[in-house]
């Protein structure tokens, strides 16, 4: 297996640690971008003592020259990234007529510009190379739409609109661009959600539970390994039937 750079934004949350996990797993060098220094280092410090050396970098994804230089001092760090995460995400949940513009362009500015502002910097790097994986991180809330959520489920979708252009364009490349699309998975962010939403949202799982982060790390490894070359622009969903468009 070829040894690759990897670099997860939003590494240190809870979907995140696992990709960052099982990318390591698979023989990869994984860098991911933090905000907070002590909370980083912490998780860092917890990572090192289950085994995973993980290369932590200063950077706001929904700021582009944060972003920019972050890219910089991955690849100064580790070399090239030919394996991009676009992970990093926030909810600022409201329904639309009490939202306010902040909670409408934080949204967007992390969730979707940060992908062009992560993406940016790499992909030249990627197409010279002839070699690429990028992976979008969307949600079942972006295909359904969620009360509550139009800022969230706006930015979700047009996720995935950047992965069929960019894979469209970059097929020649080598380059492969998807986007997965995760249900309601057992983190902090859902752990937000009142308790009694969440029952009701658990009860229309046909699967009758939520997901566990490692169920999507496996979809993204699955994407990123070398031989699902021929898999690009899908939109895999992994939500335990919540909800099964096509
Ligand atoms: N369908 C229909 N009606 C709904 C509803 C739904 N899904 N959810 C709420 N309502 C109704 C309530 O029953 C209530 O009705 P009444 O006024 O008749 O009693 C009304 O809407 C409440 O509306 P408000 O505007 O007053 O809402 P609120 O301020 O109380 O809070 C909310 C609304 C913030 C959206 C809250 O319901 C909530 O947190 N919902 C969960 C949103 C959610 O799922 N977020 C996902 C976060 S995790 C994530 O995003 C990860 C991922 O990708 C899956």
């Amino acid at each position: 297996m070829t040894q690759r750079t990897a670099l997860v934004t939003g590494g240190t949350g809870g979907i995140g640690t696992a990709l960052v996990r099982h990318l390591i797993d698979q023989g990869h060098r994984v860098a991911s971008n933090y905000r907070d220094r002590d909370k980083a280092q912490a998780w860092g410090q917890r990572m090192r003592e289950l085994g995973y050396e993980v290369t932590l970098v200063h950077g706001d994804v929904s700021d582009n020259a944060s972003s920019q230089a972050m890219v910089e001092e991955v690849e100064a760090a580790l070399g090239p990234i030919d394996i991009l995460v676009n992970n990093a995400g926030i909810t600022r949940d409201s329904t639309f007529h009490k939202m306010d513009y902040q909670q409408w362009s934080e949204v967007v500015q992390t969730n979707l510009n940060a992908c062009f502002n992560v993406t940016r910097p790499i992909i030249e790097g990627m197409r010279a190379r002839r070699w690429g994986r990028i992976v979008q991180i969307s949600s079942v809330n972006g295909q359904k739409g969620q009360y509550g959520q139009a800022n969230y489920a706006a930015a979700k979708a047009g996720i995935h609109g950047f992965t069929i252009s960019l894979a469209l364009e970059n097929a020649r490349y080598g380059i492969t661009v998807n986007t997965v699309s995760p249900g309601y998975i057992a983190t902090d962010m859902v752990k937000a959600v009142p308790l009694e939403v969440r029952e009701k949202i658990v009860a229309q799982i046909p699967m009758g539970r939520m997901g566990h982060p490692d169920e999507v790390a496996r979809a993204v490894t699955f994407l990123t390994a070398q031989e699902s070359e021929w898999i690009t622009g899908a939109n895999l969903a992994i939500n335990g039937g919540h909800y099964m468009g096509w």
